[in-house]
C-alpha cells in the first residue's frame, strides 16, 4: 500500500515552509495506523489483571464465550504458540518491558493483560472481556510505589560520578543547601490510543501501528514469532502523538500477529485510554536529595545529586540524568548516586525528556534555593558558574549559549523589574512571584540512510523511515531536500514510517533531524556528484539535469553519527540504532541549552494557582523550521506547566493501580490555564554536532519549566515547594 500523495500548499520564496501534512490532517485524509480497514477484520479487546501481585488460579470464560460473535479467546492456558521472551530493550533486547502478557500465571503488576478476547465487533470483544472471571492467589505482600517500605533499592553503579573530593569541599564551604525533592508518575496519554492491527498474506505480515520506531518493531516481532524478519513489513505513516510511549516494539503487537495467524483475518487491537496506563511506559516518580555549596560570590564548590527513581521488579530501569544535571555548571567537587527502587508496577519508560526533566527540576530548584541564601540574582548565580568546558571530564561543549539564551528571555520577561524579596510584589489578591531555570537536552544523533530522486519535471521524492509523531518530520524531509536540490518545497513528496524505506533511528532522544537531515543532505550531494555540480549551488542542479539528457537520477546515502564505530552501521539495519552524543561522547559534550521564566499568581484567599506568562529562549543550533520548531518547544513549555501544577498519576496503594486513569480525571490544563507563552530561538551555529548543524527541539520545551514555576511560588510567598505537583492544597 503506497502512502497517500497530497498536494502541498503553496509556498513562497523566502517563507518558511508549512507543515506538510498539514491538509492532510485537518481535512482528515490522514490516514493513522487504526484508521486502516482491512477486509474481514476481526477485533480484539484485553481483559487485565485486577490485582497487583500474585498467581491466577482459574479462568472462567464461559459467560464470555456465550456472547455472540466471539471467535476466539486467548489467555496463558489457551495462546499455544506463544510469543518468545525477549530482554528489554534496557538489557539488549528490542521491547519496552520484560513482562511477557499470558506468559504464565503470574501477575506482576495491576492491569496486566492475562486475556484477549477477538471477537466479529469491537462491542462483542468488550462485552466478553468483561464477563471474564479471573479466580487470583493474590500475594501477600505488595509494594505499589517508590515509598514503600518493601520495595527493593538498588544503586546504579555505572552512573556513579566522583570528581574532587565532594565531602570535604562541601563541609569547608560557607554556604550551603541540601535539600529533597520528589516528581510523580505521570503519564504520556497520547490523543491516540494505543492500537495495533496485523495481517497475515501467507507467511507475510503486515503490521499498522503508531511506532516511534518501525524498525525496532519488524526486527523485535520477528525475534518473538520466531520468523525471518524479511517477511514482516510495519507501517505508521503518521502517529497521533508518542512522546516515548511508542518508541519500542510492545508485548501488545505479538499477540495480536498471533491471534491474527490463528483466525486467518486481520486483527485489530486498540487498548483503552485506562488499560493504556499500565500496556506502556511511563514517567516513574522519582525522589532526589541535591547538596550544593559556594563562595560567597556565588561560584559552586561542590555539587551532590542522588536520585532514587521507581521501576518495576522485572526491569530495573533508570534514566538517571544527574549524568548531565552534574556537567551543567562549572563545579571542581561532584558526586552523583543513583538508585532504583524496584515495585509491583509495570515498567516505566521514557517519557518527554525522561530524565532531564525530574533531574532538571531537583537541580534548578536548588539553585534557586542557594541564591536566595546567597541574596544573588539567580540569573547572576547561574552567569557565575557558566563554563564552556563539562567539569567531570574536562570535555568542551561543541556549543554553549546558556548565558545568551537567559539574556535574551530576561529581557524579553522584564526580569529586571523584579524585586528579590519573597512576597513583594502582590497585586491586589494576587501573590505575584517570577522565577526562572535553566533548560537543557542532550544533542543525540544516530546512523540513517535516504533516499532522494530527482526527476527533469522537477519534482523530487524523499524516503526514510523516520517518524510523524506531528512534531514535523515530513516537512523536515521535504525541506531539507528542496534546499539542497534548489526546487521549491511544494515540488517535494516524502515518505516514511514504513519498514519498506531506508532505514532511520528511533524518533526518540529529539534525535530524528540531527540523523536524518544528514542523510537527505548526503543524498542530495550524491545527486550532484552524478550531474558534475558536486560542491556546486543548488541552482545548479535542475540545469545539470536537463542537460545531462537523464530523466530521473536517485541516490541513497547512509550516515554514521559522531562517536559510533564503523561497524554500528550493521545497528542501523537491525532496528538498532541507538543514538549517540550527549554526554557519552570521549572527546566532547552535546547540548541545546535554554532559559525559562515565568509568573505565578497565587490567589490571597484560594490559593488558586496561575500561571499567566511563560517566556523561554532556546539555542538548539541550526533551526530548520522555525514554525515546526516553534511548535515544539512551546508544547513542550505547555507541558512543563502541566508536570509543575496539574498531572499526577494517583497510585491505589492496596493494589498498584492508578485511580484517575482517564482524562477526566488525570488533571491536564485547558486552554484558560494557558495564557501567554512564548518560545524565543537563539541564533547558534554549531559545525561539530552533525552535518546539518542540528541539536533536535523536541525535548528541551519541557526542561526547566517545572522548576522555574517552583521558584516563583517561593517568589510570591516564600514557601518552598519540593513536590510536584505544587497544587493549591500546599499553599493553604
Ligand atoms: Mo522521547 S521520551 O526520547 O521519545
Amino acid at each position: 500500500m503506497n502512502q497517500p500523495l497530497f498536494p502541498a500548499p503553496d509556498v513562497k520564496p523566502g517563507q518558511t515552509p508549512p507543515r506538510y501534512e498539514g491538509r492532510a490532517k485537518v481535512t482528515g485524509e490522514a490516514r493513522y495506523p487504526s484508521d486502516v480497514r482491512l477486509p474481514r477484520t476481526a477485533h480484539a479487546y484485553l481483559h487485565t489483571s485486577r490485582i497487583g501481585r500474585g498467581t491466577i488460579r482459574s479462568f472462567d470464560l464461559a459467560a464470555a464465550r456465550a456472547v455472540p460473535g466471539v471467535i476466539d479467546i486467548l489467555t496463558h492456558e489457551t495462546i499455544g504458540d506463544d510469543p518468545r521472551h525477549m530482554p528489554a530493550i534496557y538489557q539488549g533486547g528490542y521491547i519496552s518491558d520484560s513482562v511477557r502478557p499470558l506468559g504464565s500465571a503470574d501477575i506482576v503488576y495491576w492491569g496486566q493483560p492475562v486475556a484477549m478476547v477477538v471477537a466479529e465487533t469491537f462491542e462483542a470483544a468488550r462485552e466478553a472481556a468483561r464477563r471474564i472471571v479471573v479466580a487470583y492467589a493474590p500475594h501477600p505482600t505488595l509494594a505499589a510505589d517508590i515509598r514503600s517500605a518493601d520495595a527493593v533499592t538498588q544503586a546504579v553503579e555505572p552512573m556513579t560520578i566522583d570528581t574532587g573530593d565532594f565531602a570535604a569541599a562541601y563541609a569547608a564551604a560557607p554556604v550551603r543547601v541540601d535539600a529533597g525533592y520528589t516528581t510523580p508518575a505521570q503519564h504520556q496519554n497520547p490523543m491516540e490510543l494505543f492500537a495495533t492491527q496485523c495481517a497475515w498474506e501467507g507467511d507475510r505480515l503486515t503490521v499498522h501501528e503508531p511506532s516511534q520506531y518501525v524498525n525496532n518493531v519488524r526486527f523485535g516481532l520477528a525475534e518473538q514469532l520466531g520468523i525471518d524478519p524479511g517477511r514482516i513489513r510495519v507501517v505508521s505513516p503518521y502517529v497521533g502523538g508518542a512522546f516515548g510511549a511508542k518508541g519500542f516494539l510492545t508485548q501488545r503487537t505479538a499477540l495480536v500477529a498471533i491471534a491474527a495467524r490463528r483466525l486467518g483475518r486481520p486483527v485489530k487491537l486498540v487498548a483503552t485510554r485506562e488499560q493504556g496506563f499500565t500496556v506502556s511506559g511511563y514517567r516513574a516518580e522519582t525522589r532526589h536529595r541535591v547538596q550544593l555549596a559556594a563562595d560567597r560570590d556565588g561560584r559552586l564548590l561542590a555539587l551532590r545529586q542522588e536520585g532514587w527513581e521507581l521501576t518495576s521488579r522485572a526491569d530495573a530501569v533508570a534514566m538517571g540524568a544527574a549524568s548531565m544535571t552534574a556537567r551543567l555548571y562549572a563545579c571542581p567537587n561532584i558526586s552523583v548516586r543513583i538508585n532504583t527502587v524496584a515495585a509491583d508496577r509495570s515498567t516505566p519508560g521514557f517519557m518527554r525528556a525522561p530524565g532531564e526533566m525530574p533531574y532538571g527540576f531537583a537541580l534548578e530548584t536548588a539553585l534557586d534555593e542557594l541564591a536566595v541564601a546567597l541574596d544573588m540574582d539567580p540569573v547572576e548565580l547561574r552567569r557565575v558558574n557558566d563554563t564552556q568546558t563539562e567539569p567531570v571530564a574536562g570535555l568542551p561543549y561543541t556549543s554553549r549559549s546558556l548565558m545568551r539564551c537567559f539574556d535574551d528571555a530576561a529581557a524579553r520577561f522584564g526580569w529586571k523589574d523584579r524585586s528579590r524579596e519573597a512576597g513583594s510584589m502582590r497585586d491586589g489578591d494576587w501573590l505575584v512571584g517570577w522565577g526562572c531555570a535553566t533548560a537543557f537536552y542532550p544533542t543525540y544523533a544516530g546512523n540513517s540512510a535516504a533516499r532522494v530522486r530527482l526527476s527533469a519535471d522537477g519534482r523530487v521524492h524523499v524516503s526514510s523511515a523516520g517518524h510523524e509523531l506531528g512534531q514535523g518530520m515530513y516537512t523536515m524531509m521535504a525541506q531539507v531536500a528542496a534546499e539542497e536540490l534548489g526546487v521549491p518545497f511544494d515540488q517535494v513528496t516524502a515518505s516514511l514510517g514504513d519498514t519498506d524505506l531506508p532505514p532511520a533511528i528511533v524518533a526518540g532522544g529529539s534525535s530524528s533531524t540531527a540523523s536524518v537531515a544528514p542523510a537527505i543532505m548526503a543524498a542530495c550531494e550524491a545527486i550532484r556528484r552524478r550531474l558534475g555540480v558536486e560542491g556546486g549551488s543548488p541552482a545548479e542542479v535542475m540545469p545539470a539535469l536537463q542537460a545531462s539528457g537523464m530523466w530521473v537520477v536517485e541516490e541513497f546515502a547512509e550516515v554514521r553519527a559522531h562517536g559510533l564505530p564503523a561497524e554500528s552501521m550493521a545497528s542501523l539495519y537491525r532496528g538498532r540504532a541507538t543514538p549517540a552524543g550527549g554526554v557519552h561522547l570521549a572527546d566532547r559534550v552535546q547540548f541545546a541549552l535554554g532559559a525559562q521564566f515565568v509568573e505565578v499568581r497565587i490567589h490571597a484567599r484560594t490559593r488558586e494557582i496561575r500561571v499567566p506568562r511563560a517566556v523561554g529562549a532556546f539555542a538548539a543550533g541550526r533551526i530548520i523550521n522555525p514554525r515546526t520548531a516553534h511548535g515544539q518547544l512551546i508544547g513542550g513549555m505547555i507541558w512543563g506547566i502541566s508536570s509543575a501544577i496539574h498531572e499526577r498519576s494517583e497510585i491505589d496503594h492496596r493494589n498498584g493501580s492508578y485511580i484517575n486513569a482517564n482524562l477526566a480525571e488525570y488533571l491536564l490544563p485547558v486552554n484558560a490555564d494557558i495564557v501567554d507563552v512564548e518560545a524565543m530561538m537563539v541564533a547558534e551555529e554549531d559545525h561539530q554536532v552533525n552535518r546539518a548543524g542540528v541539536k533536535g527541539v523536541g525535548e528541551i520545551g519541557v526542561v526547566g519549566v517545572a522548576a522555574a514555576i517552583s521558584n516563583a511560588v517561593f517568589h510570591a510567598t516564600g514557601r518552598r515547594l519540593r513536590d510536584l505537583p505544587i497544587r493549591l492544597e500546599d499553599l493553604m
